[in-house]
């Protein structure tokens, strides 16, 4: 089973795959958490260079390849190996990130998105994504506070300090994506507390996919 969480900054992502991690564990299943970017030896160092404050030159074509990079080497060196081997995996973003971020985000065309990604997931697609739905004001906020906390503000502060329109660009492109992909993804409410939004989780996980409503 390969699940994706997909969403703004601060919809408290991490915390639900924490908790959806335990939920596997419970029922007995190894666990892979992992993310993107940054999901292998090689993409430590692509995340490194794609999230620096001092790297704002980067074209959107550039970037768009590093992060096809990234997932490449993710789905060959990491995902498909724990799956095979038996292994649930939780991917922190992933493919619809780039449709999203590039695509709706940055202006890049989302058909040619859609083919470059074929080509870095290799057909290994998520058996469900999930994404976290929040408001960009209140996802800001919090993205912003967990930052500070974290020390992490200078370094990987670069998507957060862009202007709210951006964001509720992507929050849109979300939506509208999710809305084309109804087979896959699931769009979660994630204003809520963090029982509230488990819990909505925990359904589409046990209904093993979204079905067609
Ligand atoms: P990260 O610190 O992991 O953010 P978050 O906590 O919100 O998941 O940073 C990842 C950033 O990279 C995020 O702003 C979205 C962006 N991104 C893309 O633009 N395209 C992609 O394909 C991926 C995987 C991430």
């Amino acid at each position: 089973m390969f699940i994706t969480f997909e969403g703004i900054e601060g919809t408290g992502k991490s915390t639900q795959i924490a908790r959806v991690r335990e939920y596997f564990e419970r029922q007995g299943r190894e666990v892979l958490l992992t993310l993107e970017p940054g999901g292998s030896r090689v993409g430590t160092a692509l995340r490194k260079m794609l999230l620096h404050v001092d790297n704002k030159d980067i074209t959107p074509i550039t970037e768009l390849f590093l992060y096809l990079a990234d997932r490449a080497q993710h789905v060959a060196q990491v995902i498909r190996p724990e799956l095979e081997a038996g292994k649930v995996v939780l991917c922190d973003r992933f493919a619809d990130s780039t449709i999203v971020y590039q695509g709706y985000g940055r202006g890049l065309d989302t058909t040619m998105l859609k083919e470059l990604n074929e080509v870095a997931v290799d057909g290994l697609w998520p058996d469900l994504t999930l994404v976290l739905d929040i408001d960009p004001e209140v996802g800001l906020k919090r993205a912003t506070l967990r930052n500070l906390e974290e020390g992490k503000a200078k370094a990987e502060g670069r998507f957060e300090a862009e202007h709210l329109s951006f964001h509720n660009r992507i929050r849109q492109g979300y939506l509208t994506w999710a809305a084309f992909n109804r087979e896959r993804i699931r769009v979660i409410d994630a204003s809520g507390t963090p029982d509230e939004v488990f819990a909505q989780i925990k359904a589409a996980i046990e209904m093993g996919g979204p079905g067609e409503d």
